[in-house]
């Protein structure tokens, strides 16, 4: 230990200088051993005796500062918003396989084996099989071996800068030892345990009972680690325990410039392992389909039963050599798979059968359940009706039942209104006849009319809808625009501020698009694709509500059924009248001169979109095929022309694969449209 000389001032400086960093560097050793490996060598006390030293001497010594220090993870200031990043290396996802018996492994090897161009007679080609952690993908930069930017994924190209909450996460290093490439970017999952997850959750609980404001508990561990991540105060982050696993690297040191190189993959994770990051101690290599398969069954096993949620596990060629032979396609490795867990089933008992009604009438049944946790949710109602949704009823073991349940019967009136439903002929689905009488289907015709892509009334959620029309102070869609400010504050849970923010919004709402206004009528089988068509041909609403049905249907894309739903709607009296007061109310759009039908290249094409696209939102990509005459759907079937399919796409693409229908990355959607312009 030093024996601090009181005259001399500078040795005594140089001493604290000394000090300092000896201490830096004890500190981060303990760390380490107490947060990644799990083995502290020091009591909690001993530790925080020598981090109190340590703040001491950092007071003392401004000049000293240094932001690798343990004692700077907490105590950045709150921010309005994150930066955006540029990863230097683009942040990829992996291609999901859905089949999950073992031939979702084999195809994978057959696949890697065939683009290597290997035969039979072949070895078994070298993997590296880890879990697919259920968290945020998060790329660690290091500069001179100091942690200096935590960036997110994002879009795969820009994500956002969360060093500040990173940092606060003490598994992850502030600090590399000696000899590490001076630029290196770490890729991992950040998460949180299940155990930090309940404490978390208990916490929570605890304070919603004290009353304080805002708080609530999470859903899930990934919901609970992406709210800490992206928490504006990096000292609500801080109080948030999240944890880390390295699996693989962004940017780095080239070769040429002294980087390292590393023969595998494997090699790779050990590396990163002695410089300080956590590894995944289930990672393991394996040689070929037989010993992914064993992987696959034996995490499958253990799922239940580690500290952490997984949703898979990703098998990678382990010889980077292979890697970069192999490259990519648009943005995933060909490299890399991720195999899923089968959906997790469980036992539960059906309560109940409630009968939902639609915004058109419809009933559905939803089972009501006794609450189960099942894939990291609370389930309480499913589906027992269309099999898309999830979750759905899968089985029902009739061994298990309990005395006999009543025989379930669609109801022959309306639950909500009392009146008849009815069941056209041809269709599958009964139907409340009430219309705008039936309170339900009011609600739904008003949330249906106020939502974004609608004439978008910002705040107007069903809570707030439920209770308006059951107050009575909405009856019609017009009555939202005689709302007054006193009619909204008297409602439960309405302070005059948020009232004021409905008022402001409905004003807003006023000025709108006629395809938004027609969508947001909410007329049968007219999606916003039928309505911007119609506004296109028509130009203005008056001739949408005086055209015949043939005039209807020379209109793109509209068909019978549609053309008699218009001329349905615009026949019923109380549907103008509804129009009347809408506009009276000084709901207006800027009126056009009817449009001729112009032949744009995707004109009667129909396209389906999945996955993430490298550079093009959702929004942004369906504009554009509208733009060139095409339609969005939102499942596909044999009507469907392409599909477009970024990173992560899912069943769709499958769906298309076995359909036989053309598959599009970004790339080529946006060469088809270069033909257009
Ligand atoms: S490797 C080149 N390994 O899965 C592939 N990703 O679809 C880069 N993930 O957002 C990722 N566990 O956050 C890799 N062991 C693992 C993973 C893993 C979870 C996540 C990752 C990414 C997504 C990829």
């Amino acid at each position: 230990m030093f024996t601090p000389d009181l005259f001399a001032p500078e040795a005594n400086g140089t001493a604290d200088a000394q000090l300092i960093t000896q201490l830096r560097e004890t500190l981060h050793a303990h760390a380490h051993r107490y947060y990644v490996l799990d083995a502290p060598t020091v009591p909690d006390a001993e530790y925080d005796r020598l981090f109190r030293q340590l703040q001491e001497l950092e007071a003392r010594h401004p000049e000293l500062a240094s932001p690798d220090s343990p004692t700077q993870r907490v105590g950045g200031k709150t921010l309005d918003q994150f930066a955006q990043v540029r990863h230097a290396v683009p942040m990829l996802s992996i291609k999901t396989e859905t089949d999950t018996r073992a031939s979702g492994v084999e195809n994978f090897d057959a696949r890697i084996r065939r683009e290597l161009g290997l035969t039979d007679t072949d070895p078994a080609i070298d993997y590296v099989a880890e879990p697919k952690f259920d968290g945020l993908a998060m790329s660690l930069r290091y500069e001179h071996g100091v942690l200096v930017q935590a960036a997110t994924r994002g879009d795969g190209e820009m994500g956002e800068d969360v060093t500040q909450n990173i940092r606060t996460i003490g598994q992850i290093p502030l600090k590399l030892p000696a000899g590490v490439p001076e630029l290196l970017e770490v890729r991992g999952e950040v998460y949180m345990r299940r155990d930090d997850f309940e404490a978390l959750n208990e916490r929570q609980r605890q304070r919603i009972a004290a009353g304080e404001r805002g708080e609530k508990t999470f859903v899930n561990p990934r919901n609970a680690a992406a709210g800490a991540v992206r928490q504006l105060d990096p000292a609500i982050a801080a109080q948030r325990p999240l944890s880390f696993f390295a699996y693989g690297l962004g940017d780095i040191t080239p070769v040429g410039q002294g980087g390292p190189q590393w023969p595998t993959h494997y090699d790779l994770l050990q590396t990163l392992k002695s410089w300080g990051f956590p590894v995944c101690a289930l990672v393991k290599q394996a040689q070929g389909a037989i010993e992914l398969v064993a992987f696959y069954e034996a995490i499958g096993q253990q799922r239940d039963g580690l500290g952490y949620d997984i949703d898979g596990v990703v098998y990678k060629v382990n010889s980077l050599a292979l890697q970069r032979q192999l490259g990519f396609v648009t943005r995933e490795p060909r490299w890399a798979v991720a195999h899923k867990f089968p959906a997790q089933e469980m036992l539960t008992t059906v309560l109940a059968i409630d009968v939902q009604v639609g915004r058109t009438g419809k009933l559905t049944p939803v089972a009501k359940l006794a609450p189960v946790f099942v894939g990291g949710v609370t389930v309480t109602n499913a589906t027992l009706h269309n099999d898309d949704v999830i979750p759905e009823v899968v089985s029902v073991l009739l061994e298990k039942r309990q005395g006999i349940p009543e025989p379930f019967t669609m109801p022959r009136t309306c639950p909500v209104c009392g009146s008849v439903a009815l069941r056209e002929e041809g269709e599958a689905d009964y139907r409340c006849t009430g219309g705008l009488f039936c309170s339900a289907q009011r609600k739904q015709a008003i949330l249906h009319f106020a939502q974004r892509r609608a004439v978008e009334v910002e705040g107007l959620g069903d809570k707030l809808v439920d209770q308006m029309v059951d107050a009575g102070i909405i009856r019609t869609l017009p009555d939202l625009y005689k709302l007054g400010l006193t009619a909204l504050a008297n409602l439960d849970r309405m302070a005059d501020k948020s009232a004021q923010n409905i008022v402001d919004a409905l004003e807003k709402s006023k000025r709108t698009t006629l395809p938004r206004f027609l969508f947001g009528l909410g007329i049968r089988h007219v999606g916003e694709a039928t309505a911007k068509e119609l506004a296109r041909h028509f130009g203005k609403l008056d001739a949408i509500m005086a055209a015949s049905e043939e005039q209807l249907l020379e209109v793109a894309d509209i068909g019978p059924i549609v053309a008699k739903s218009l001329r349905t709607f615009f026949d019923q009296p109380h549907n103008r009248e509804v129009v009347e007061q809408l506009r009276a109310c000084g709901v207006s759009w800027p009126e056009g001169e009817p449009a001729p039908q112009a032949v744009h290249i995707f004109s009667g094409k129909t396209f389906v979109l999945t996955g993430t696209l490298p550079s093009l939102g959702r929004e942004e990509a369906k504009a554009l095929i509208e733009a060139a005459g095409g339609k969005v759907a939102g499942s596909v079937s044999k009507k469907t022309s392409y599909v477009v399919a970024g990173a992560e796409a899912g069943s769709k693409l499958d769906k298309a694969q076995e359909l036989g229908i053309t598959v599009l990355d970004e790339a080529a959607l946006l060469n088809l449209l270069a033909g257009e312009a």
